[in-house]
């Protein structure tokens, strides 16, 4: 059966590039975070890139009317009732997924729907084993920013229904044109289990006054063609998900490489929290 209505659970940095990528791709989207203010900033941050995509000769007008069209906000989870596809986007907090999926398994209806978690590290299973239909969860791992990135890393546990993730993967490729690799449900799947280290030693050198944080991020872009440096990186990122993601694959793997250096810890208790508070390791108009 087609998935044509989907919902995304959290409307923040990703569950809002998430929801653009399925209405732009045709569906039915509803978007449910916790708050108001949650919602309406997510709905911005999906107005504000659509605008960049029309402006980037990347979609018509038409197209961002009916995109939007197909769109609905609300902090209401009885809205996910009659979903075929639901993408938790939550933070990165185990606790508050659990208790999503758990109360998604009690909502959507359909018994044949997909429960799939958005979590940059965390273990599939333990959020499958929240609901009674494990063998239809899995981890559908976006990029950020979402809109742009091709690659969405399709997590498999122990439990999921190997119809499911093939069903998932050609809904990725044909319907959304991302492309999908698959990962077992290992702490940080393929990307972050390499990314993370990478981050927190760029932080431990800046951390240690090795060299400049201008001086660290020119070195990755200059010698290396990286996109953008390491710690503008962890500010696009959110230096609090890079803390959250790095605590939960150190406690699984006990890996010094994956543990969150002390400055990370101090920035995020300060509230600096990169792009999305206005301040990381740099400041951001
Ligand atoms: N809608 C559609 N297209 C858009 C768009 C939008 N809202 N915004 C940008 N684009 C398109 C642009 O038109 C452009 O396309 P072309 O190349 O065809 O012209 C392309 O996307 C790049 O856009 P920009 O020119 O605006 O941006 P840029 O060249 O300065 O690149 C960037 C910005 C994409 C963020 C780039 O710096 C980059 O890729 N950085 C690295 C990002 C990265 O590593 N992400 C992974 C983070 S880790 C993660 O996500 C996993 C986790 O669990 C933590
Ligand atoms: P974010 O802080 O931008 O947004 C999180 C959103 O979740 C907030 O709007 C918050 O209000 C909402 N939320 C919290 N509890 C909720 C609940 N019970 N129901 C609904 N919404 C709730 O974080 P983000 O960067 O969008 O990250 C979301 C998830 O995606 C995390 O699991 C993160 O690890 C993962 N991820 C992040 C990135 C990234 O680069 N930021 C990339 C890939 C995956």
């Amino acid at each position: 059966m087609a998935i044509e209505r989907a919902g995304v659970i959290g409307s923040g940095l990703m569950g809002s590039g998430i929801a653009e990528v399925l209405a732009r791709s045709g569906l039915d989207v509803v978007v449910r975070d916790i708050s108001d203010e949650a919602v309406a900033a997510g709905r911005a941050r999906i107005e504000k890139s659509f605008d960049k995509g029309v402006s980037r000769g990347k979609m018509t007008e038409d197209e961002r009317s009916a995109a939007l069209g197909r769109m609905a906000f609300t902090t209401d989870m009885a809205a996910m009732a009659d979903r075929q596809l639901v993408i938790e986007a939550a933070s990165e907090n185990e606790e508050i997924k659990k208790s999503i999926f758990a109360e998604l398994d009690s909502i959507v209806e359909d018994e044949s729907a997909i429960l799939a978690s958005n979590t940059s590290s965390m273990p599939i299973i333990r959020f499958a084993q929240a609901t009674s239909r494990p063998s239809r969860v899995l981890g559908i791992h976006f990029f950020n920013p979402a809109p742009v990135q091709p690659l969405v890393e399709l997590v498999t546990s122990v439990l999921t229904a190997p119809e499911v993730v093939d069903e998932v993967e050609a809904f990725v490729s044909g319907v959304l044109g991302k492309e999908p690799i698959r990962a077992d449900d290992r702490p940080g799947f393929v990307v972050n289990a390499l990314l993370i280290p990478f981050l927190f030693s760029a932080i431990r050198m800046y951390e240690a006054g090795h060299a400049t944080k201008e001086d660290i991020d020119t070195g990755m872009v200059k010698g290396c063609a990286h996109p953008m440096g390491p710690l503008r990186l962890a500010d696009m990122v959110g230096l609090d998900t890079c803390f959250y993601v790095g605590q939960s694959m150190y406690a699984e793997t006990g890996d010094p490489a994956a543990k969150p250096p002390l400055i990370l810890s101090r920035m995020v208790d300060a509230g600096m929290l990169g792009t999305k508070s206005g301040r990381g390791f740099y400041e951001y108009g």
